[in-house]
């Protein structure tokens, strides 16, 4: 069973068929979720939040994020691994794009790259991908633009829908091979869909899209606490390893742990 390819996601997208991302940022995640059969893992900045402990996605580096992007590589055989390109690290232009990218795909052995942004990344998009560098798009809520934005907010309601659709024709015009669509409207993220000839990942964007895409550790319940609206938990991870936790204490304390059978005689 070879790697996924960009061109099986533009034919599950003529297939009608649906497909499920999810971040990853570690070898166990990583091979559970190829196991399971997840076809695209992201190896998203939002490790900033969900590794570093950092309150936004703007701190991390490309230094912090390839280690995670390589382990990730390393420790799959089948999904498409795509790497997120942090803030600052694009931004500059083509040249400065296409420098950060070279080193995901070389030194983190990822197969594409994710940026932020619209028509005001057409040129690195475009780039990039006359590189031999598949571009994933991410649109509408954009966390790296975070204070321009206004905070966490719904992009794209009324007016703003016709904004959301420009950067989404200028980005597939460029070379996208996909698009993220965060937090749009359901019908503006449904019209998109429609319209575009390449998948589109939701996230926040209704039930739509082409694709789903959500942070492993919210999927998975490892994150606790009030979470977005748009998250739903399939696991309760944080409670499974907290009592996993009180009870090796309780036995350790206890003397009930190390057993004969994990002594050596
Ligand atoms: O970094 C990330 O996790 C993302 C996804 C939520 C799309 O960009
Ligand atoms: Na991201």
């Amino acid at each position: 069973s070879r790697r996924v390819r960009t061109r099986d996601l533009l034919a599950a997208k003529e297939r009608g068929e649906r497909w499920a991302m999810l971040t990853s940022y570690d070898q166990y995640s990583a091979s559970i979720f190829d196991e399971a059969g997840i076809p695209v893992l992201l190896v998203g900045d939002s490790a900033a939040n969900n590794v570093f402990g950092y309150e936004s996605t703007l701190p991390i580096t490309v230094d912090e994020l390839l280690p995670l992007v390589r382990a990730v590589v390393r420790a799959t055989k089948r999904p498409l691994v795509v790497a997120d390109l942090p803030f600052g690290s694009y931004e500059e232009g083509p040249a400065q794009a296409l420098r950060t990218s070279v080193r995901f795909m070389k030194e983190g052995g990822a197969h594409a790259v994710k940026l932020e942004g619209g028509r005001r990344c057409a040129d690195q998009i475009a780039a990039l991908t006359g590189a031999g560098i598949p571009v994933m798009a991410h649109l509408g809520f954009t966390p790296q633009s975070e204070h321009t934005l206004g905070g966490y907010r719904v992009q794209g309601r009324g007016d703003a829908a016709a904004e959301v659709l420009a950067d989404a024709y200028a980005v597939a015009e460029a070379g996208a091979f996909a698009v993220v669509l965060e937090m749009v409207p359901g019908e503006v993220a449904k019209e998109i869909t429609h319209e575009l000839p390449i998948p589109t990942v939701g996230i926040g964007a209704g039930p739509d899209t082409d694709a789903q895409v959500l942070v492993w550790q919210d999927m998975a319940g490892l994150r606790t606490g009030k979470g977005p609206r748009f998250v739903k938990r399939y696991a309760d991870l944080a409670g499974v390893l907290s009592e996993a936790a009180r009870r090796y204490a309780d036995e350790v304390r206890e003397g009930a742990f190390p057993a004969a059978e994990h002594t050596f005689q």
